[in-house]
């Protein structure tokens, strides 16, 4: 056994390493070490801890959670104020709130730090000293509830601040999020264990930290960004917003980093327009953006209306969610025989476009949710997402709602519907009898992601097929400019480019091939790894049940669907008329990825700026490797600029182009994906 004095420095590294790894992971979403090293660390500081007893302290990363469940939360006063942002919901609530900033200061421009507006909860950090003393919610803004126990187990709060000087005291501010893969995989534990679903993020996070066993807190990963400080017992911390939070990021402590300092209107409104572009892509969910006069002295200056700073605004994204009325209820065939019930909405702006239909997924999910014809319904529609309705206000409810029947035969061809045990989905039987089947089956093949023939829509497709003029993908490769000319719509010259787009579909990649052929349960990803496993087509239609499980990702459902496919004369003829036809690619050995079906093929980058944690060789690399390319500048060709700290003229001209902006987490998470 060590004695207890070199077993107390070795706790103290130990107890600093594993900060400085969660710090990596958890912040700066950069691990440099592999999990299972992270345990052996972790595992030594507790087997030193268990040990010495006598040397353990609140703030050791063993801490975090505390085993006892409380009653109840404890009222927690808060040293000054929360408040609350005025919100602009468009450009002229920005402008007046401009206008008004600069004639209080007598000035004619202002410079504003741009952040995000995280759609999560306020959270008042306390720390003394630099240990982390008490964790609050925001309440009513003077008073909330001590949640201590539970912001302990938010891994990406520091439970000690690092740095010389530390304040006395001071509140931290900032927001509680679930991030959007969390929030996924908590909804499918629910699901699975039969407890309730969660509406969004926001409701999961709230729900998360208002458990009384912290060990249940830590089981629902929660995420926190700070954006401000409230009592300070020691110095300023800067003159400027920007440089109060470099210095909490200095503490250690979590600020997002897509943030920026703009000056005036025009540089407000690009901002936001900027972030409106990538918010889809963010892994959070975030309800629009926050101006704050940088200066703090023109902060002071400026003061506050009631509960709210006049020195800051908050400029919303048009609402995800509002109430309609359900008119009917549709089912439409999808691709694979599937009907969806489709709600007939009365048209309603949501998510910044009018929504007149909603889906309702299956029969079950409208059990679940007890929609009814008739009933008020809140939607929601998050970026280019299909609006779906979120619940039903049962108050609303008029004695003439009526209940949803599942139709007994397909409402496109009149063949059965069959609901299969186990399944949520009722199908029509008709496979490529059915009209709508062969008219999915056809756009799916054409689509961008597939055999990608531009031109061919679903108004063309229609026609095509209720014409009989196009009764399987392979058919569409036999059509005339003169047939296509015949049909609504169509000039002379939208027939030849369409000719020209299906002529050029022909060379394709065999993982775009076998994307094409819409096999249940063959997404983009496992037709790329069919494709690199196989090699060739001819060894995938040879292949039986065990030969497909052999290939990474792909479990008995998927190989059962693929079997099933071709097995299926009716398949087999069609991919060899297409073959007849000239439809064609490299094959490739086995095992080997070809660069076309590599994720980021076609995309080009442009780096600026220093990133935190990969050198600019190190990101080419890897965005190379992704099968994407570097280029030096930004021009209308560019997909993505990667911006990092001290970005330049690169990063200017990327916003007047419009080019989609990522930072390090965002190039991380592009390359991470499948
Ligand atoms: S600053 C004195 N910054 O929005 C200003 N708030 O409506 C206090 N929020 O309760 C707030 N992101 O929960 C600020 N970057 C951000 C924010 C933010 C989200 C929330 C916060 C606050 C509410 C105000």
């Amino acid at each position: 056994m060590i004695d207890v004095q070199s077993a107390e420095q070795r706790i103290a590294a130990l107890r600093a390493e594993i900060d400085a790894h969660n710090y990596r992971y958890y912040v700066l979403d950069a691990p440099t070490l592999a999990d299972a090293e992270f345990d052996r660390l972790f595992r030594e500081l507790q087997q030193l801890e268990e040990v010495h007893p006598e040397l353990i302290s609140g703030d050791s990363p063993t801490q975090r959670v505390g085993a006892k469940p409380s009653l109840a939360f404890a009222a927690a006063q808060h040293r000054l104020p929360m408040l609350s942002l005025n919100n602009a919901f468009g450009d002229e609530d920005v402008d007046a709130f401009d206008r008004r900033v600069r004639e209080a200061l007598e000035v004619d421009s202002v410079d504003y730090f741009c952040e995000l507006k995280f759609d999560g909860l306020a959270i008042n950090l306390t720390y003394e000293h630099g240990r982390l003393v008490r964790g609050a919610t925001r309440g009513d803004g003077s008073e909330g509830e001590d949640v201590t126990a539970n912001i302990r187990t938010i891994k990406s709060i520091p439970l000690r601040l690092v740095g010389e000087n530390l304040p006395s005291t001071i509140e931290i501010r900032g927001e509680v999020i679930m991030l959007k893969n969390d929030f996924l995989a908590l909804n499918q534990r629910q699901r699975e264990a039969g407890d309730k679903e969660f509406v969004n993020p926001r409701n999961a996070a709230a729900g998360a930290l208002r458990q009384l066993d912290p060990r249940m807190t830590e089981k629902r990963p929660l995420r926190f960004f700070a954006y401000g400080v409230g009592a300070n017992g020691g110095p300023a911390l800067g003159e400027t917003h920007a440089a109060t939070l470099a210095k909490l990021r200095d503490f250690t402590l979590p600020v997002n980093t897509l943030s920026a300092t703009r000056t005036g209107l025009a540089g407000l409104l690009s901002f936001y327009g900027e972030i409106a572009s990538i918010r889809q892509q963010l892994p959070y969910e975030i309800d629009g953006v926050v101006y704050k006069v940088n200066r703090i002295a023109a902060q002071t200056q400026l003061g506050f209306v009631s509960r709210a700073p006049r020195f800051a605004i908050a400029h919303k994204f048009p609402a995800e969610e509002a109430l309609t009325e359900v008119l009917d209820i549709d089912v439409q065939v999808g691709r694979t025989g599937t009907l969806t019930p489709v709600a007939r909405l009365k048209p309603v702006f949501v998510g910044g476009v009018t929504v007149t239909n909603a889906t309702l997924h299956n029969e079950d999910e409208i059990r679940r949710k007890d929609v009814r014809i008739g009933d008020t319904v809140s939607v929601r529609r998050a970026g280019d997402v299909i609006p779906e309705v979120v619940s039903v206000i049962t108050g609303r409810r008029p004695v003439t709602a009526r209940e949803f029947v599942m139709p007994t035969h397909c409402p496109v061809c009149g063949s059965n519907v069959n609901r299969l045990e186990g399944e949520a989905a009722s199908r029509c039987t008709g496979g490529l009898t059915c009209s709508a089947q062969r008219k999915q089956a056809i756009l799916h093949f054409a689509s961008r992601r597939a055999m990608d023939i531009e031109g061919l829509g679903d108004k063309l497709v229609d026609q095509l097929v209720d014409g009989n003029h196009v009764q399987s993908p392979a058919d569409l490769y036999d059509l005339t400019p003169n047939q296509l000319q015949e049909l609504e719509r169509m000039g002379e010259k939208s027939a030849t480019n369409l000719i020209a787009g299906i002529e050029k579909s022909k060379q394709t990649s065999l993982g775009r091939f076998i994307y094409s052929l819409g096999i249940r349960n063959v997404g983009e990803a496992t037709a790329r790894d069919l494709s690199s496993h196989f090699g060739g087509l001819g060894a995938l239609l040879d292949a039986d049940l065990a030969a497909l499980q052999e290939v990474p990702d792909v479990g008995p459902v998927v190989a059962q669907s693929i079997v099933e496919f071709i097995r299926e004369p009716r398949n087999v003829a069609v991919i060899e008329s297409l073959q007849q036809h000239g439809v064609a690619w490299a094959e490739s050995s086995p095992g080997f990825t070809a660069k076309a079906e590599l994720p980021l093929a076609g995309k080009t980058f442009v780096l600026t700026g220093a990133l935190a944690t990969l050198s600019r060789d190190d990101a080419k690399l890897r965005i190379e490797a992704a099968g994407g390319k570097v280029t030096g500048s930004v021009s209308k060709k560019t997909d993505y600029v990667v911006v990092g700290e001290e970005a330049g003229s690169k990063l200017t001209k990327a916003q007047e182009l419009g080019v989609t902006l990522l930072d390090e987490p965002g190039l991380l998470a592009l390359l991470n994906q499948k």
